[in-house]
């Protein structure tokens, strides 16, 4: 059996590489649905199904938990795929499988609460706020999922959205730093205006951002402590492995990548961040 991956496209690479380092002896399989990417500009219901066709390409590969590592998915997606399609797939399957997702461990660590906690009362005047921006797709920013949960648990902590409309596509086809840069300083300047102040924290609410992490952090205020969704989520995947012995992760330390879209070698831009070349096959 093996660990799912799943994202748009070669964003969900960041947390791959986490979860690899996490667990060395464990069997991966990665699927970019680049035949489809970017997710971020698409509306609910065509997240919802292309989000489920991923996860079903996955657990017929023989993975028993797949992990979405994409924003988007997780944030539009996740909850009406466990409610109202996982369980009856499940039965038609013969096997217990999941999908976990990486909106929960990002807000734990955001909150530095467990994600059962909920603030019981509202009443103390909060006498210092936290500012909290996140940078995303419109996608995620619409489902406003970071605002309500972190809400819900922190009343000390204001968080406000940035959707950055074309990064995810940008970093996806290997742009040039140059413009790059000057795409994520825009963002950073107009959250920075729409708040009246830089943040205190940032989270990179898109994981392909992770790979131009190095770009927000020089466009932030020096110092911004960024949340770090790879690190989050190979934490809760530890956790929930440990609760849940009936899923078997592998033992091989094999790794498999695929895409929906074109085959082979990824541009310069996610080698340099992988660290060796890497090649896709046909999914
Ligand atoms: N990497 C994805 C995310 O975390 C998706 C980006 C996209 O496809 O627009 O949101």
């Amino acid at each position: 059996m093996a660990i799912g991956v799943f994202d748009s496209g070669v964003g969900g690479l960041t947390v791959h590489h986490r979860l690899v380092e996490r667990f060395p002896t464990a069997d991966f399989v990665y699927l970019a649905d680049q035949a489809h990417a970017p997710y971020g500009g698409k509306s609910g219901e065509e997240i919802v199904d292309l989000t489920r066709a991923g996860c079903v390409r996955l657990f017929e590969r023989g993975c028993d938990v797949v992990v979405l590592a994409c924003n988007t998915a997780a944030s539009v997606a996740l909850r009406r795929l466990q409610q109202t399609w996982l369980p009856g797939y499940r039965r038609e399957l013969g096997r217990s499988v999941n999908i976990l997702g990486i909106v929960v461990p990002t807000i734990e660590a955001a909150t530095g609460l467990p994600w059962e906690h909920e603030a019981d009362r509202r009443g103390d005047k909060v006498e210092k706020l936290d500012v909290l921006g996140v940078f995303s797709t419109p996608a995620t920013a619409r489902s406003r999922v970071y605002e309500i949960e972190i809400d819900k648990r922190r009343q000390d902590v204001a968080v406000f959205s940035e959707p950055c409309p074309d990064l995810a596509r940008m970093i996806e086809t290997g742009a040039a730093r140059m413009e790059l840069t000057s795409v994520i300083a825009g963002h950073v300047k107009a959250l920075a205006t729409r708040i009246g102040r830089h943040p205190d924290r940032a989270i990179l609410g898109c994981t392909h951002y992770e790979i131009v992490a190095d770009l927000f952090q020089a466009a932030l205020p020096p110092g911004t402590p960024l949340i770090r969704q790879p690190e989050a989520t190979a934490d809760a995947l530890a956790r929930y492995l440990a609760r849940h012995p009936e899923f078997d992760p592998g033992t091989s330390s094999n790794r498999r990548f695929m895409t929906t879209g074109r085959p082979g070698a990824q541009h310069s831009m996610v080698e340099a961040f992988w660290g060796a070349p890497l090649s896709f096959q046909m999914a």
